[in-house]
């Protein structure tokens, strides 16, 4: 014995959130829940850190996330990673995953059985992502998400608050890849998204070692401010 303590350390909360978080991805990987596990290469469950502040949620898996198993590796993701990389975030910094954790075959549209045998899938995950902010890939994602809103073309770009996340539609990428008159849309909606983390989260550390001054009030960010940001009087809490 050399004294060192050798009991088992408790795992932090993030920790057991990855834990917890690798044991659902395993349970995507062997679902067969519906007919799509039949003719799915492999199952995309999603991919991120745990915790992240920004949840990512598309429509399904196409050829691409299929056969690699992650999400949005193909053309539309390339073109969500340059939508990201705009606003100062990478992909390692936020969750990504999709209604459908398996392809349709053809990439057809997801069928309400398919989409209803994963969403518990994707509550899991949203509990333990913990996101402040969840941006809502093309109208089939908005469907599930935020059922009777309106559609994607009218309620692209606006917050819809429940349970104090800000849920955000956006038009697909891929649809912005077919129609490039909805990038600009895309561009300024992400901006939104830019704008409202910046008011929720605080301001990274300042890089000068020089002694900082103490501002008015004692340096203390008065807590109304931060909750206001985020405080919505017609939150709803039906979601997830
Ligand atoms: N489209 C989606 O909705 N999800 C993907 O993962 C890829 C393309």
């Amino acid at each position: 014995m050399d004294g060192s303590d050798e009991r088992p350390q408790a795992a932090s909360p993030e920790g057991q959130s990855d834990l917890e978080l690798e044991a659902v991805h395993a349970r995507i990987r062997v679902c067969t829940l519906c007919g799509l596990h039949a003719s799915r290469t492999q199952a995309v469950p999603g991919s991120g850190p745990v915790p992240a502040d920004v949840m990512i949620v598309g429509e399904a898996p196409g050829f691409n996330e299929d056969v690699q198993g992650l999400p949005f590796v193909g053309a539309a993701g390339r073109l969500l990673d340059t939508l990201l990389e705009q606003i100062g975030l990478s992909r390692q910094q936020v969750f990504i995953t999709n209604i459908l954790k398996c392809r349709p075959p053809q990439n057809r549209d997801p069928m309400p059985t398919e989409a209803e045998s994963c969403m518990p899938y994707l509550r899991h995950q949203f509990r333990l992502i913990r996101p402040k902010a969840v941006l809502v890939l093309g109208r089939h994602a908005l469907e599930r998400m935020l059922p009777g809103v309106g559609s994607i073309s009218r309620v692209h770009g606006e917050f819809f608050m429940r349970g104090g996340v800000a849920f955000m539609p956006c038009y697909h990428p891929a649809a912005a890849l077919h129609n490039g008159g909805l990038l600009n849309d895309l561009q300024r909606d992400f901006d939104r998204v830019r704008s409202y983390l910046d008011r929720l989260l605080p301001a990274p550390e300042p890089v000068s070692t020089a002694p900082e001054p103490i501002p008015p009030g004692g340096g203390q960010t008065p807590a109304a401010e931060t909750e206001a940001a985020a405080a919505d009087p017609t939150e709803q809490l039906t979601l997830l």
